[in-house]
């Protein structure tokens, strides 16, 4: 129920509307003073009357009742305390009605959702730096499904440049096929380190030979480069398996080539190109920014031109009503520019593109490191995440069965909750003990705290179980509830400010909660009515704690 909303609409001042009341009502920083309050200077002016006295007014007429158990005025302050026995109910039937739909709408009905995410680089390493964007992107894609939406997971691979042309140089000086089938990434990621580092003059203008050959469709060299484009897909795709991530789309910057020149032909119609020392800009001096470069001197488009084509053909393919681009923060400016330039081809929906913009990722052992040749790959980082988590886990529970499901289940989740636990443009550093302790804000923490739930509910199915009994709940069990209550308000901002945050946030408040109701209050042993509310509890912690890690794209181990 939208307790707001009953509270003001029996509330009466003239002049003021019950949607303005409802936005006025707010939640207690302390429990204890109540569950809403109405601060009441707002309203001095048009009553002409203090707020203390208008506050005492309108506690006195207040209909106590219903959903409302009492109603008191503190300081000017109209404070609400509601029914908790019935909102309880209510929140119970809502969940154990739901379950896996719990916290889903369909708001979003109708609107589509395009989120560029993870795009990754052909033949370039996929390290800890393309973490956040991976699992931020796979998290919005599943929370704007969950609310409706469709969304459209697309992959912008980068697999357009010159380093194309100095991969198969090295790999025609250097490689060999059987060595390249056998290494995949490592191996043509050793090429293309090797030439950055010993390349000679001479290679040098053979790469750039090469890159033209790809351009003009020389076959041998469109080979090499989607035999590239195939080890190196082939292989993100088990680390986007393992992270549970997946896309509808892997339309790359190549997939732009012949939709770059519509877009440079309109910016001239549209009197937007500039000639500036031989290259092809927009000018965007009078919007603070450098110029956007269009085409360079010798005829080649860019990052920005590619991009451009690639919003106008998303717009015209999937008419989208948001378009994000989930890029770390460093290429702000670039998507200002492109965004810009869109504006200023009047395309309407310019206003529609949004950069999600997070920060930096690094290890406490040592900051990512970008020197050539050695970077932290995601792989490693979600393998030793795994074996740490294998190790904790047969220390606390040495008997579990399938423990190393458990571990992958556990160590996944918390490098992807690592990267979702704070607000994402915070910068990170990656603590493996920190991320598996199972007494901090981690998605172990949160795992544990299911199985635990499911155990409960285990023991109860095998001695015959009935829910629903219903209970004036004490403290703990109160807390409880209204944090379950707050789920489906928490997805949609994670939504509203692609912020998954919002839902781990939400998931160890809600772990803490389930945590301290286990401890105070007997769930088995106790009478017929309470067991029955305290079962129905359990269950519908576990459906909303289930929901929001599955949102945030970590698994869920049956027993830990
Ligand atoms: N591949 C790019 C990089 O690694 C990210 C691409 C982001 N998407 C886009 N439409 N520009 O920096």
């Amino acid at each position: 129920m939208d307790y707001k909303r009953y509270i003001a609409e029996r509330i009466r001042i003239d002049g003021v509307s019950a949607d303005e009341i409802a936005e006025n009502l707010s939640v207690p920083p302390d429990p204890a003073m109540g569950d809403y309050a109405l601060p009441c200077f707002k309203f001095a002016k048009i009553l002409r009357k203090s707020p203390v006295a208008i506050a005492e007014q309108l506690k006195n007429e207040f209909p106590v009742g219903g959903a409302v158990e009492e109603a008191s005025a503190v300081n000017g302050y109209l404070n609400f305390r509601i029914d908790k026995k019935q909102l309880a109910e209510e929140v119970l039937e809502r969940i154990l009605s739901q379950k896996d739909r719990y916290g889903a709408s369909d708001e979003g009905a109708g609107k589509t959702v395009c989120i560029d995410y993870s795009s990754v680089n052909i033949a370039k390493p996929f390290h800890i730096g393309h973490l956040s964007t991976t699992v931020l992107g796979g998290a919005l894609y599943r929370i704007f499904n969950f609310l409706g939406y469709k969304a459209v997971g697309i992959n912008h691979l980068g697999d357009y440049g010159t380093q194309f042309g100095k991969l198969i140089c090295a790999y025609k000086h250097w490689g060999n096929r059987e060595e390249v089938e056998k290494g995949g990434i490592h191996a043509i990621n050793d090429l293309y380190v090797k030439f950055n580092n010993e390349a000679t003059e001479e290679m040098e203008k053979e790469a750039r030979e090469y890159f033209r050959l790809i351009e003009s469709g020389d076959k041998e060299a469109n080979d090499l480069f989607e035999w590239f484009k195939e080890l190196t897909l082939s292989y993100v795709k088990t680390i986007y398996d393992k992270l549970h991530i997946t896309f509808d789309s892997y339309a790359g910057e190549r997939f732009y080539t012949d939709k770059m020149q519509p877009v440079v032909d309109e910016l001239k119609e549209k009197g937007l190109l500039k000639e500036s020392e031989g290259a092809k800009i927009v000018d965007l001096e009078q919007y603070g920014m450098p110029p956007c470069l269009i085409l360079r001197s010798d005829g080649a488009s860019l990052y920005a031109t590619r991009d451009l084509a690639a919003a106008i053909y998303r717009k015209n393919t999937y008419d989208f009503y948001k378009c994000l681009y989930v890029v770390a923060y460093q290429q702000n400016l670039h998507f200002k520019q492109v965004f810009k330039v869109l504006d200023l081809m009047d395309k309407e929906w310019a206003k529609d593109l949004v950069h999600v913009a997070y920060g930096m990722v690094s290890l406490e052992d040592g900051a990512m490191s970008t020197r050539k040749g050695k970077v932290v790959w995601l792989e490693d980082v979600i393998k030793k995440c795994v074996e740490k988590a294998y190790a904790v886990i047969d220390e606390k529970n040495p008997a579990l069965e399938n423990k190393a499901e458990v571990a992958e289940k556990v160590g996944v989740g918390a490098v992807t909750f690592g990267a979702l636990y704070n607000n994402k443009i915070k910068d990170i550093v990656f603590s493996y003990d920190k991320a598996l302790s199972f007494e901090g804000e981690t998605s172990v923490y949160v795992q544990y705290t299911c199985a635990r739930a499911r155990s409960v509910l285990e023991k109860a199915a095998a001695e015959g179980y009935a829910r629903g009994g219903s209970i004036k709940p004490c403290a703990s069990e109160a807390e409880l509830v209204k944090s379950l209550d707050g789920f489906p308000a928490a997805v949609r901002a994670a939504a509203e400010n692609y912020e998954p945050s919002c839902i781990a946030r939400f998931a160890v408040d809600c772990a803490q909660k389930f945590n301290k109701f286990y401890i105070d209050c007997k769930i088995l042993q106790a009478g017929e009515a309470e067991r029955a509310f305290r079962l129905s509890l359990t269950e519908a912690a576990l459906h909303a704690l289930t929901n929001a890690l599955t949102l945030l794209g970590i698994g869920v181990p049956e027993k830990m």
